[in-house]
């Protein structure tokens, strides 16, 4: 019987493989599995319970043929004995894929991303509490952005989880949502309303069909109210924005990921945000979010309508831009990754660095004379 540090490790390689991790980072979790080299036992456990188990089906052959080549190729360089089922499954996968040539040009791929229960002492959690499968795309780039999945909103979700009273019982509207993982979680919580939005269109196809293998769209949205699936799926694009496209959309809670990385979408963005952080809308607001003015958030403060954006300074001046803007706006900006840092729900996930992202809290400034603390935020040439 496996030891439970064994178990972990064996968790974990598993959940990197399902969330289509890179292979490289695959295999370094199929070697500490194996106390250093990937023995028959790991090889095992892979062809058992990830091969075996492949959701994606044949989208993700690609991937499985990467990572059955690598794990033979490791096994064979460090001498150990390579289960001949490996070879067999290799041969399959290149069969099937040439067999379908549709699959080469294929540019959708499976992830599930497993959020595991974090532990407040030594001992590491084996307990997965959500799950999330999203198609993404192969593609970063060429117009795809919005149909990957980018490190901010991980950082996003494992905050919604790690923070779960500040998005329950709250309506949520999210900009430039993508793939929808925060979408996800803000309904795993109990947010009594999800708007995820987005302005580009194949990504909100993308988004609903996510939202739909989660159970969780919904078309029509006067039935949100009464249904437990509760996510709504809507374009918006910044440049385009009006007062009164969002005039009926509830909001307690703005959210965001990664969408300050363009210094042209920049003062549309911060249009958007303060428009909907407004609250002068003549809005219905949530019954819960009237009552809970009052009650301090995670960072000590109190009342209003409030932004979390979480983002990766790619560019300094791209976010100079931003603070600027936000602050002639008079939007108060306060950097919280440090006060309000998250458990980390995604231990396995090694390509995953947590340290590159910050997250912003956002909100109109308290009076017309009261300028936004954007400034205070400027970072250094
Ligand atoms: C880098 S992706 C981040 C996606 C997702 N939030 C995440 O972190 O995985 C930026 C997202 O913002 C959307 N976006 C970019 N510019 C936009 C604009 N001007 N109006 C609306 N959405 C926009 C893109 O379509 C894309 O989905």
């Amino acid at each position: 019987m496996a030891a439970a540090g064994d178990e972990q490790l064996l968790l974990h390689l598993k959940l990197a493989f399902f969330a289509l991790e890179p292979s490289a980072r695959v295999l370094a979790l199929a070697r500490k599995a194996g106390g250093g080299s990937v023995t028959p036992r790991v090889q095992n456990f892979i062809l058992e319970n990830c091969i075996g188990n492949n959701v994606g089906g044949g989208q993700n052959y690609t991937y499985v043929e990467t990572i059955l080549k690598k794990v033979i190729a490791e096994a064979e360089l460090s001498s150990e004995i390579v289960n001949d089922e490996l070879y067999e499954e290799l041969g399959q996968c290149m069969l099937s894929k040439s067999n379908n040539s549709s699959l080469n040009v294929a540019n959708k791929i499976y992830k599930d991303i497993s959020f595991l229960s974090p532990t407040y002492d030594d001992d590491s959690s084996n307990t997965v509490s959500l799950v999330a499968r999203l198609s993404c795309s192969t593609n970063m780039l060429e117009g795809d952005t919005g149909c990957c999945l980018w490190p901010s909103s991980l950082f996003l979700s494992e905050f919604i989880l790690s923070f779960p009273e500040l998005f329950s019982r709250k309506s949520c509207f999210e900009l430039g949502s993508g793939v929808g993982l925060v979408g996800v979680c803000l309904n795993y919580v109990g947010a009594s309303k999800v708007i995820l939005t987005d302005g580009d269109a194949s990504t909100l196809i993308n988004m609903k069909a996510n939202m739909e293998m989660n159970n969780l769209y919904i078309e029509d949205s006067r039935l949100v109210i009464e249904s437990k699936n509760k996510v709504e799926c809507k374009y918006l694009s910044w440049e385009e924005a009006s007062d009164k496209d969002l005039w009926d959309c509830e909001r307690d809670v703005v959210l965001g990921a990664d969408i300050i990385y363009n210094p042209s979408c920049v003062p549309h963005l911060v249009r958007v945000l303060s428009m909907l952080l407004r609250r002068d809308d003549g809005q219905h607001r949530s019954v819960d979010a009237a009552t809970d003015e009052e009650t301090s958030d995670v960072n000590g403060a109190t009342g209003g309508r409030v932004a979390y954006i979480a983002t990766v300074i790619r560019n300094v001046d791209t976010f100079n831009c931003f603070a600027k803007a936000a602050a002639d706006s008079k939007l108060s900006i306060v950097n919280i990754t440090s006060t309000a840092a998250p458990s980390s729900f995604l231990p396995y996930m090694l390509s995953y660095d947590r340290s590159s992202v910050q997250l912003l809290k956002i909100k109109l400034s308290l009076s017309d004379t009261d300028d936004g603390k954007s400034s205070l935020l400027m970072l250094p040439f």
